[in-house]
């Protein structure tokens, strides 16, 4: 059905990079009739972070539903719903999976059997959720994962007849949908091979104030184990959790996020350059081929401040990267992007919370760290590497305190 019309702009991905690219083509006056998103989803982008978030609200908490949190809405701009798209003169191919690329020919070709021809091809397709085997039980009734909306409805209606959740994983996806959990009252714990929680980000004292939090709202935690097997009951939905130490938990519902992958397989094996695991760019977000161009979660990108290559899997990043690489194209910048690490997270911020936890990372955390403030509620970490400032993590910063830390980042440490 889409076949032979070349489009000048094809965007395969219908995430937070496409959305971001929408709104940046707008403003430049160069997205009618000239950018056509091609996504997997059934509806238009949206703001990922709000599917672990206020999504998952309890029900009477009035929960975050479509089209309430379309891109833009998470940097306070304009909201793009379907509509907006039709408006603005984005053509936009729902429920299209792209299975190859022919770089060759300019030419990507959708799972139904179709063929898209572009002039220049933006590619943003994030990651997907890594899932525990077959073998493991790892896709029984019962076990989610949470990536996109659909995820997240089912989650949501597991959990309206749930009593005991198991969360497997201590990383963002354990940390932000254990908190949702409690909030639902559900008998949550949370399983990781780990020493502590968050250990990719967290020192073990940082860690330790969040666990103790999520402790006092009723989570559990079994730290150090792994799960050896989901095991189905007799109605075949998953029934309890057997693991690795020996010990074995009831559930009804278990959630995995033990990590993501990103979605870049038909373009690595059309030939694309690739590095950590993504797709390799420059600076301007430019593949190995020309016309083609990587952002958001797949861009394996020269991270200029600590003059390595970094793929980033956060939101920041995601927006940023779509925002520069249109700068680019219009000629706005010739710079190349200069990023300063970004990461957040908030839960228990549900209507009449005694107390929501709301942490923010800047920068690289790496070398020393210096800890300062007792989390009740404000805590701040600082990673120095002779003398410098690397990293900053603060619990319940206010506005003045971020503004602090950037100066830190861009006027005295990295000069
Ligand atoms: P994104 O994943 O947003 O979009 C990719 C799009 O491509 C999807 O629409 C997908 O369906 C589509 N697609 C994939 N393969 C395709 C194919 N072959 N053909 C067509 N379409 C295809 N970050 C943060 O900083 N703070 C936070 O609080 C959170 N919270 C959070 C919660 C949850 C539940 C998740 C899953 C993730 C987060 N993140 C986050 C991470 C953040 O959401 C993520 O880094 C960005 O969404 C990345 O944006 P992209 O556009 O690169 O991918
Ligand atoms: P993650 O990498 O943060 O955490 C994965 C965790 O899984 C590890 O910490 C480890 O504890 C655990 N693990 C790994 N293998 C395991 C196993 N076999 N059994 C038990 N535990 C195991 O990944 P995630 O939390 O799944 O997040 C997925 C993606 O979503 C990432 O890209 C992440 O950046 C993104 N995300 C970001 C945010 C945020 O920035 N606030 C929130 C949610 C999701």
């Amino acid at each position: 059905a889409h076949m032979n019309e070349n489009k000048e702009f094809v965007l395969v991905g219908g995430g937070n990079a496409a959305g971001y690219v929408a709104h940046a083509f707008v403003e430049n006056g160069i997205a009618d009739g000239r950018l056509c998103i091609v996504s997997k989803e059934k509806v238009a982008p949206y703001e990922r972070p709000a599917l672990s978030k206020a999504y998952l609200f309890p029900l009477d908490k009035s929960p975050a539903r479509l089209p309430g949190f379309h891109t833009c809405v998470g940097s306070g701009w304009e909201r793009q719903t379907p509509d907006w798209y039709k408006e603005k003169g984005i053509e936009v191919l729902y429920d299209t999976s792209v299975s190859g690329l022919d770089i060759s020919l300019g030419t990507l070709s959708t799972k139904a059997g179709g063929t898209i021809k572009y002039s220049n091809l933006i590619i943003a397709t994030g990651s997907t959720a890594t899932r525990l085997p077959e073998a493991v039980g790892g896709s029984l009734p019962g076990v989610h994962y949470l990536r996109e909306v659909e995820d997240a409805d089912s989650l949501v209606s597991s959990w309206q007849e749930a009593s005991k959740v198991v969360v497997i994983g201590g990383g963002y996806i354990g940390m932000e949908v254990s908190a949702a959990s409690v909030s639902w009252k559900l008998d949550t714990t949370v399983v990781f091979p780990e020493k502590y929680v968050m250990p990719r980000l967290f020192t073990p004292a940082i860690a330790h104030h969040y666990e103790e939090f999520y402790k006092s709202r009723g989570v559990k935690f079994e730290k150090g184990t792994s799960v050896k097997k989901l095991v189905a009951g007799t109605s075949g939905r998953v029934a309890r959790v057997e693991l690795t130490n020996g010990k074995v938990i009831d559930a009804d519902t278990v959630i995995v996020g033990v990590g993501a992958k990103p979605n870049v397989i038909p373009f690595l094996q059309a030939g694309l350059k690739s590095l950590e695991g993504g797709i390799q760019v420059d600076g301007q977000f430019r593949t190995s081929a020309p016309g083609i161009f990587a952002i958001g979660d797949v861009a394996a990108f020269p991270l200029k401040i600590y003059g390595r290559t970094a793929r980033v899997e956060h939101v920041d990043h995601a927006r940023k990267s779509a925002l520069h690489f249109a700068n680019v194209l219009t000629h706005k910048t010739t710079d190349p992007y200069d990023y300063l690490p970004f990461f957040y997270s908030r839960v228990f911020e549900y209507p009449g919370s005694e107390r929501k936890l709301w942490w923010q990372f800047y920068g690289d955390n790496v070398g020393d760290t210096v800890e300062i403030g007792d989390f009740n509620p404000k805590y701040a970490a600082f990673w120095l590497v002779s003398g410098r400032i690397k990293g900053v993590f603060l619990e319940s910063g206010s506005p003045e305190v971020k503004f602090l830390c950037c100066c830190f980042f861009f006027g005295l440490c990295l000069s």
